[in-house]
């Protein structure tokens, strides 16, 4: 077995070179392993011999370029497979679109196609404050490894300004004359505002449409993740909500029991009109359902003292949570411990949970990114938030963040100007409620002016519900 070493990215140049040598070799594809992201392997490193070049038809170099982007760790083995295929007889291959391996090549190039023009149509610029000369900059996370081919594309859009892009896989700089490509960036390396943003918003707010509007097509259009580069995307969350209100679409207020891929035990006893009676048959439901790809198969169960004084619910276990099977034991609980501390909550004394038990992500390399879960997800779990919240019964329910406060009032609200004490019903159940951010917005904040003002808030609001789950227990 040979192992080829590539540069991390899309190193077309270390494959090209490689893959010469091999078909030069006869070194069949089931014989060789390609690693290109660092992992350790037991086997020693290929030593690749010049070779000159291969006569391949020239449908399969532009396969190559493009599939190089992509972000897939098989990449490299498939267009190996690809190359020693045509390299030994099969010159028509890159033709036969039914062929099981020109099917995959050809979804990734698709991929590909697609994240470029993401690229080319969401990156925003934004000035950099006090640069001189005036400079812009833009945070981006592309899926694919596609800098190299976006690059042109902004030099010749934006060729009389001073810009740079910067995104997890490295940068782009462009300085009027020459393009340069530089290392991995953060979203600190570009301004998250400018003096722009309010245009932006006005603009795109007078053209919205409610009658128009068409939430699943827009996501298609305009993905979710780019929106938080997007000045004029703030406006979008609201303005579709307005107009699902309008044509009466608005989310069952009633708790809706869960409907589709739940465990058939679990739904056998639901069906029988049986409900959890005590927090472990609960648990035993929630862990035996699976959930969608996109969440991890670990659900992470509410804890804490039954009657308590006050119930936390937050929006979902974040990394760390699905690692220790805990809520709140990641950055945002340390946050909330520290400031539940501070206004002299006794965190153990509470009970703690989340309105979705399953962590939502998307896989970056070794990376889990969050990923928000949407209103059918929020709505897929509550029935089973109600059924924790009635077994728990306490005395105040206070929800942290937009996504809590939509599975506990069954509708999606606007968070700040819910903010404070609430009343949250469903069947019968009627839970005395209050409304604060979530500690990860909090660590998510701008600056640090922000960052302390965010916090001070947050600790009177925790300050106020204490106050009221006080009076509350009398
Ligand atoms: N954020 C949440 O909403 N819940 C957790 O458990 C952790 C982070």
């Amino acid at each position: 077995m040979r192992r080829v070493i590539l540069a991390p990215g899309a190193d077309l140049d270390g494959f090209r070179r490689a893959a010469r040598a091999l078909v030069t070799e006869s070194v069949a594809p089931d014989d060789v392993v390609f690693e290109d992201d660092g992992t350790a392997s037991l086997l020693p490193e290929a030593q690749i011999a010049e070779a000159p070049p291969l006569a391949l038809p020239k449908t399969v170099p532009p396969i190559v370029k493009d599939v190089a982007m992509h972000r897939d760790p098989e990449r490299w083995a498939l267009l190996y497979a690809l190359i020693w295929r045509v390299a030994n007889g099969e010159r028509r291959l890159p033709e036969i679109v039914a062929d099981p391996l020109m099917h995959r090549l050809h979804i990734m190039r698709r991929n590909i196609g697609r994240d470029i023009h993401k690229m080319h149509a969401f990156v925003r610029f934004r000035k950099v404050e006090g640069a001189e000369p005036e400079r812009f900059a833009a945070w981006f996370e592309p899926e694919h490894h596609i800098l190299r081919a976006v690059g042109p594309f902004f030099r010749d859009r934006f060729g009389a300004m001073l810009w740079s892009i910067h995104t997890p896989d490295g940068s782009i700089l462009w300085d009027r004359e020459r393009l340069a490509y530089g290392p991995p960036g953060r979203p600190e390396d570009a301004p998250a505002h400018d003096g722009f943003e309010e245009g932006w918003r006005e603009y795109y707010g007078a053209i919205f449409n409610p009658a128009r509007v068409n939430p699943t097509a827009m996501r298609a259009e305009m993905p979710k993740k780019y929106w938080k580069n997007l000045p004029e995307a703030e406006l979008i969350p609201d303005l579709v909500r307005g107009a699902a209100s309008r044509v009466g679409g608005m989310m069952d207020r009633e708790p809706t029991r869960p409907t589709k891929r739940e465990p058939r035990a679990a739904l056998a006893a639901l069906d029988a009109g049986a409900r959890p009676r005590t927090l472990d048959e609960l648990a035993a439901m929630i862990r035996a359902y699976e959930p969608p790809q996109d969440f991890s198969p670990k659900a992470v169960i509410g804890e804490g003292p039954v009657a308590p004084l006050i119930a936390f619910v937050g929006e979902q276990p974040g990394d760390v949570e699905d690692l220790e099977g805990r809520p709140f034991v990641g950055p945002a609980g340390r946050l909330l411990a520290k400031a539940l501390g501070e206004v002299g909550i006794d965190r153990d004394a509470c009970y703690v949970t989340n309105a979705v038990k399953h962590f939502k992500f998307v896989a970056r390399g070794k990376r889990r990114i969050h990923q928000k879960p949407s209103l059918g997800e929020i709505k897929h779990y509550r029935w089973w938030l109600m059924e924790e919240l009635t077994l728990v019964r306490p005395r105040l329910t206070v929800a942290l963040g937009a996504t809590a406060l939509t599975a506990l009032a069954g509708e999606a609200m606007p968070l700040m100007r819910s903010r404070g004490p609430a009343r949250f019903e469903t069947n019968g159940l009627v839970l005395p409620g209050f409304v604060t951010v979530h500690p990860s917005w909090l660590l998510r904040l701008p600056d640090e002016d922000a960052k302390a003002a965010g916090y001070e808030s947050f600790l009177r609001d925790l300050a106020a519900a204490k106050d009221e789950a006080q009076r509350l227990a009398g």
